[in-house]
C-alpha cells in the first residue's frame, strides 16, 4: 500500500517535472524567437494584454494557456518563427480569427502564433481583386470595400476570421451567385515550413493550390489571400426571431424556400435554438438588392416576430445584425450533417432532436442548443475548380450545423457524445427518406466535430494532399500544430 502510494507520488512528481522542463524548454524557444525576429514582430507573456488577446478564442473550450505568444509582422518573420519551431520540435498554434469550435485546432500549450498584425485590405480596381492579410476578420474587409462598391464572398456574421474560414471552404450569403469562398481565391501568400515565402496560384502551383483549398495549416502559414471582388450595392435583409410556438409556419416557409426559390440573389439561414431554456427560431434573410422581389420571404415576414431587424442596409451592417456575443466565451462544439435536401419531415426531425437533447442535457450546464439549416442552390459548386474540400463537386451538400454551448468543463464529454449521437440520428433520418449519399458525403471541416474521419473531410482528395505534403513539409513541421491533419 505504502509502496504503491509512494510510487504514485513519484510518477506524479515526475510528470510535474516533465511539464516543468517542457515549459522551460519552450520558454527558451520563445527567447530565441524574440532574439531572431525583426522589430515588426513581438513575443508576449502572461499576463500581458497582447498575450491574453493572442490566446483568446470565441469558444472558451478552444483556448489554452501557452508559454508565450508571437505576433509576427512580416512573412519573413513568420518564416523565422516556423524554422525555429520546426528545428526544436516545439508545439504551436496558428490563430486567425480564433473561431474554430474544436479544441487545440488554433490554440496550444506551446507557442501561440497570432496573425493579428496582418491587417492589410488592399483593393486593386485594375484587376478587381483585393489582397487581404490573414489577421483580418470579415467585418474589416467589408468595411474597407464599402467605398468601392465591391465585395468579397465572406462570412455571414460578425467576428469570423478570414483565414480559417477560407482555408476550410467558406459558405456565404453570396455563395449562390459566386460559389464557395475558396472558389474566389486567386493567390495564397504562403510561408513554407522551411521559411520560404511563396505566392501560390492555380497556374504556377496547381497541386498546392488545390490542396490549400480545404487543407488549412498542413502546408505552412498563409499570410495573405488575394480574392476576386464582385459589385456590391445596398442589400435587403437581417434577422427575425420567432417564438417556438410558430415552428410549423417557419418549418413550412424554410422547406418552401429550400425547394422552390431559384433566385441566386436570395439566401437564408433558419436556426432552431434553446437559449437558456427558451425555444426560439432565428431566421437570417438576405437579398442582394435594396429591395426583395415580392414573394420570396413572405412565409417568414407574415409570422409575428419576437424581434425584427430586417431592412435595406449596407453589407457590413447586415452581418452585424446577429448578436454573436451572446454565445461567446462559453464552452462549445459544432457538428455537421451534409444534407442532399431540406424537406419538411427532416426539419421536423431536427426540431425533435433539439427538444430531445435539451431535455436530456438540461441537468448539465448547457446554455445553448442550436441547429441551423442552410439552403443553397444545386449550382453552387459550378463556380470553382477542384479543391481538397469538397472532394466531389458532382453534387452539392447542405451543411447542417449543430452547436451546443455549456459552461462546465466536467460536461465536455456529455456534449461531445450528444453531438455525435444527434448527427448520427439526423444522418439516419435523411437516409430513411432517400438521401442515401449523406453518410458518404463531404463533411464541412469548419463545422465538423473533432474525431470525424479524414475520409469524411477530404475523401478522394487525400491521396493528392499527401503527395503535396511530402513535397512541402517532408519533416512534418506542421504536424506540431493542431487541426485536421494530413497523416504522413
Ligand atoms: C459565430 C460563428 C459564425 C460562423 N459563420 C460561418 C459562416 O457564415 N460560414 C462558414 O463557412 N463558416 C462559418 N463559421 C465557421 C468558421 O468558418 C470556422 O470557425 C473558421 O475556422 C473560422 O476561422 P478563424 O480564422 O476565425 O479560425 P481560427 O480558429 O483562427 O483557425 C481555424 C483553423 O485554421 C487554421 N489557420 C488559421 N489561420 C491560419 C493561417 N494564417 N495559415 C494557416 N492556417 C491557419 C488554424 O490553425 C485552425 O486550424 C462560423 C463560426 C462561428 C463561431
Ligand atoms: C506576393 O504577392 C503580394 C501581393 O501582390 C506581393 O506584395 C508579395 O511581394 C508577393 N510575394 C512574393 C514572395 O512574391
Ligand atoms: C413548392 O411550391 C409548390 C407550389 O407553390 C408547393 O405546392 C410546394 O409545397 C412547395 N414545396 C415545399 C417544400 O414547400
Ligand atoms: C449582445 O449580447 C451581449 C451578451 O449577451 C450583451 O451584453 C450585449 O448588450 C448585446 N448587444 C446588443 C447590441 O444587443
Ligand atoms: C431520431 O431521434 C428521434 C427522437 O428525436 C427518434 O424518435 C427516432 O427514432 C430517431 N431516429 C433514428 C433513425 O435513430
Ligand atoms: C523550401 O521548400 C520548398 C518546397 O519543398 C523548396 O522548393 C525550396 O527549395 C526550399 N527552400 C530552401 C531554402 O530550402
Ligand atoms: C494538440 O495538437 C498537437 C499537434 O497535432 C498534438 O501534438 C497535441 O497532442 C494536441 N494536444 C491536445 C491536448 O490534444
Amino acid at each position: 500500500m505504502v509502496h504503491i502510494r509512494r510510487f504514485a507520488f513519484r510518477v506524479a512528481a515526475a510528470l510535474v517535472y516533465v511539464s516543468f522542463v517542457q515549459a522551460q524548454t519552450i520558454s527558451s524557444v520563445c527567447q530565441r524567437i524574440s532574439n531572431s525576429i525583426s522589430l515588426a514582430s513581438s513575443v508576449f507573456y502572461d499576463p500581458e494584454p497582447s498575450y491574453l488577446a493572442d490566446i483568446y478564442h470565441y469558444a472558451e473550450s478552444s483556448s489554452q494557456t501557452s508559454v508565450c505568444s508571437v505576433e509576427p509582422g512580416t512573412a519573413e518573420d513568420v518564416g523565422i518563427v516556423l524554422t525555429i519551431l520546426g528545428s526544436t520540435r516545439t508545439l504551436f498554434g496558428i490563430k486567425g480569427g480564433g473561431h474554430i469550435m474544436n479544441p487545440n485546432y488554433s490554440s496550444t500549450a506551446g507557442v501561440q502564433i497570432s496573425m493579428s498584425r496582418f491587417t492589410a485590405v488592399d483593393y486593386d480596381s485594375s484587376t478587381g481583386t483585393v489582397v487581404v492579410g490573414a489577421g483580418n476578420i470579415w467585418d474589416n474587409v467589408y468595411e474597407a470595400l464599402l467605398p468601392y462598391n465591391v465585395n468579397v464572398v465572406g462570412g455571414r456574421v460578425s467576428g469570423i476570421g478570414v483565414a480559417g474560414y477560407t482555408l476550410g471552404g467558406g459558405y456565404s450569403y453570396l455563395t449562390n451567385q459566386y460559389g464557395l469562398t475558396i472558389d474566389t481565391v486567386r493567390v495564397f501568400e504562403l510561408v513554407l515550413p522551411n521559411g520560404t515565402v511563396t505566392n501560390v496560384t492555380e497556374s504556377k502551383h496547381p497541386d498546392l493550390f488545390f490542396a490549400l483549398k480545404g487543407g488549412y495549416n498542413n502546408y505552412g502559414i498563409v499570410t495573405g489571400f488575394t480574392y476576386q471582388t464582385y459589385p456590391q450595392g445596398l442589400v435587403w435583409g437581417g434577422q427575425n426571431i420567432y417564438l417556438g410556438q410558430y415552428v410549423d409556419q417557419i418549418n413550412a416557409a424554410t422547406a418552401d424556400f429550400a425547394n422552390n426559390v431559384t433566385d441566386p440573389k436570395a439566401a437564408l439561414i433558419t436556426t432552431y435554438d434553446y437559449q437558456d431554456g427558451v425555444f426560439v427560431i432565428s431566421v437570417l434573410m438576405f437579398y442582394d438588392a435594396p429591395t426583395q422581389p415580392a414573394g420570396i420571404f413572405d412565409g417568414f415576414l407574415t409570422v409575428p416576430a419576437l424581434s425584427a431587424d430586417v431592412s435595406t442596409r449596407d453589407y457590413l451592417d447586415l452581418v452585424l445584425t446577429e448578436n454573436t456575443s451572446t454565445s461567446a466565451n462559453m464552452r462549445g462544439y459544432y457538428n455537421t450533417v451534409p444534407l442532399m435536401d431540406i424537406t419538411l419531415p427532416l426539419l421536423e426531425a431536427v426540431v425533435s432532436q433539439l427538444q430531445y437533447w435539451q431535455s436530456i442535457l438540461s441537468s448539465d450546464s448547457g446554455t445553448l442548443f442550436s441547429y441551423d439549416v442552410e439552403p443553397f442552390l444545386p449550382t453552387i459548386l459550378t463556380h470553382g475548380s477542384p479543391s481538397a474540400y469538397p472532394w466531389t463537386r458532382a453534387e452539392r451538400f447542405l451543411p447542417l450545423n449543430v452547436y451546443f454551448a455549456w459552461t462546465d468543463a466536467a460536461d465536455d464529454s456529455d456534449f461531445y457524445n450528444a453531438l455525435v449521437a444527434t448527427a448520427a440520428n439526423l444522418t439516419a433520418v435523411a437516409v430513411s427518406e432517400g438521401q442515401v449519399l449523406v453518410p458518404v458525403a463531404p463533411h464541412y471541416p469548419n463545422y465538423a466535430l473533432y474525431g470525424t474521419s479524414l475520409a469524411s473531410i477530404w475523401g478522394t482528395s487525400l491521396g493528392e494532399m499527401i503527395v503535396v505534403k511530402e513535397e512541402c513539409d517532408p519533416h512534418n513541421v506542421m504536424g506540431l500544430t493542431g487541426g485536421w491533419k494530413i497523416p504522413i
